[in-house]
């Protein structure tokens, strides 16, 4: 034991070793595996990157016609998993009906819970459950996943294949997928990650660890920032325009308003994902011929954001969420399902910190201490006397 050491949100305490992802904060660098966020997002795909930070090692073409077919084999679930989603109003946050999902997907099958096929099943069965939610709040039925289509293209087709009908998925909507689940798929020990971290060093469950990441990940200061960040230019947007407005309102601490999409607690300097996101924008805006008014916001409320004092100061940049829900938007993904989607791009660094951490000879349960600052000792008076 010993004196206790107050870290607030662990801003400087390192929690572990790893070897999966790197980043440089003042330089805004991320790299997975020793291989640029930049390089990846342009020249490899979504499979290739989750075999990458599960098994550190690119795939040669045999081993990743093989995790495909793999993959394939496990996007088909149990059966039974789907009726858990029966229970819920269709009005429920998808993030909730994930986080339940995945909890209870490991008890359909005999499992150790922490093997190569859990890992299948979880990557492959998350794709399939997620287009599945969306179908379920439509009152629409269930698609079968169809054999020989990448990640993105299965996700596609589940979500909005005809049940009986061939795939057709546009490749342009399909690329621009894969190149968010790519700058998705790892971010060290943020969040979500350090929270499938401290649930498994208990020993739990792969599923259990999952689903506390993706608990985790729905609140908007984490991944829950992307529903947030087009809310707020949705709202801007309903308010006449007025972005500076909402400058305003983001310096005064009264308001308790932030800029969604703004700011990282390790980006000091920009957020390379961003960076590679708000071009892309660009790109699939003018590959699928949309016109959307919010991108235009979004650069205006940047530039205003980015001269400001405030914002200068404590080095706040947009963040990966400020630009995805854009394109998003642009491939016809409902607001709701945003946070979905980043959940299935982390997936793979998800299960990677969890067999890290459990691989680590030195590893032990995840147990902070505090400083307590509650009452002294004091006795029980009887409940009259109270
Ligand atoms: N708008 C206005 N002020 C802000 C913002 C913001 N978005 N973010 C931070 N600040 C201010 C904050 O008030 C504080 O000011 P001061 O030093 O005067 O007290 C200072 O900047 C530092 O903020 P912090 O809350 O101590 O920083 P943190 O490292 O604990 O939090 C953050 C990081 C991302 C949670 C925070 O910047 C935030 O709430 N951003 C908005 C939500 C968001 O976009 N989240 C997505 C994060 S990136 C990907 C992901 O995880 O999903």
């Amino acid at each position: 034991t010993g004196a206790v050491t107050l870290d607030s949100g662990y801003g400087n305490t390192g929690s572990c070793k790893s070897e999966i992802t790197f980043i440089d904060g003042e330089k805004g660098i991320l790299r997975y595996r020793g291989y640029s966020i930049e390089e990846l997002a342009e020249k490899v795909s979504f499979e290739e990157v989750a075999y990458l930070v599960i098994w550190g090692e690119l795939p040669n073409q045999e081993q990743l016609a093989e995790f495909q077919a793999k993959l394939a084999k496990y996007a088909i679930v149990d059966e039974g998993v789907k009726t858990i989603l029966s229970g819920f109003p269709r009005s429920a946050h998808p993030m909730a009906m994930l986080g339940a999902v995945m909890a209870a997907f490991g008890s359909y099958y005999e499992t150790t819970g922490d093997s190569e096929e859990d890992i299948l099943r979880i990557i492959a069965g998350m794709n399939s459950l997620a287009a599945y939610i969306y179908r379920y709040r439509r009152g629409l039925p269930y698609v079968y996943p169809a054999s020989g289509l990448s990640y993105a293209g299965q996700f596609l087709h589940q979500m909005w294949g005809e049940p009986t009908g061939e795939p057709k998925v546009n490749s342009v909507v399909e690329q621009a997928l894969n190149k968010l689940l790519i700058l998705h798929a790892d971010h060290e020990q943020n969040c979500s990650a350090s929270t499938v971290r401290m649930v498994g060093s208990a020993h739990a469950s792969l599923y259990a660890s999952i689903s506390a990441g993706v608990g985790a990940l729905s609140g908007p200061l984490h991944g829950g920032a992307n529903q947030a960040v087009l809310e707020m230019l949705e709202e801007i947007q309903n308010d006449g325009g007025d972005f500076e407005k909402y400058v305003g309102l983001a310096k005064d601490k009264e308001s308790g308003f932030r800029l969604m999409g703004f700011g990282h607690r390790v980006y000091k300097n920009f957020d390379p994902r961003a960076k590679i996101l708000k071009s892309a924008c660009d790109d699939v805006l003018e590959d699928l011929g949309v016109d959307d008014p919010l991108l235009d916001i979004a650069k205006k409320l940047e530039k205003v954001a980015l001269e400001d004092e405030f914002f200068v100061k404590r080095k706040l940049y947009p963040n990966v969420d400020f630009y995805s829900g854009i394109i998003y938007r642009a491939l016809n993904i409902p607001t709701e399902m945003f946070t979905v989607m980043f959940a299935l791009g982390r997936v793979p660094g998800w299960i990677a910190q969890w067999h890290e951490m459990r691989n680590d000879p030195t590893g032990r349960i995840h147990r902070p201490r505090q400083i307590y600052t509650g009452a002294t000792e004091r006795s029980v008076q009887p409940i009259e006397e109270r």
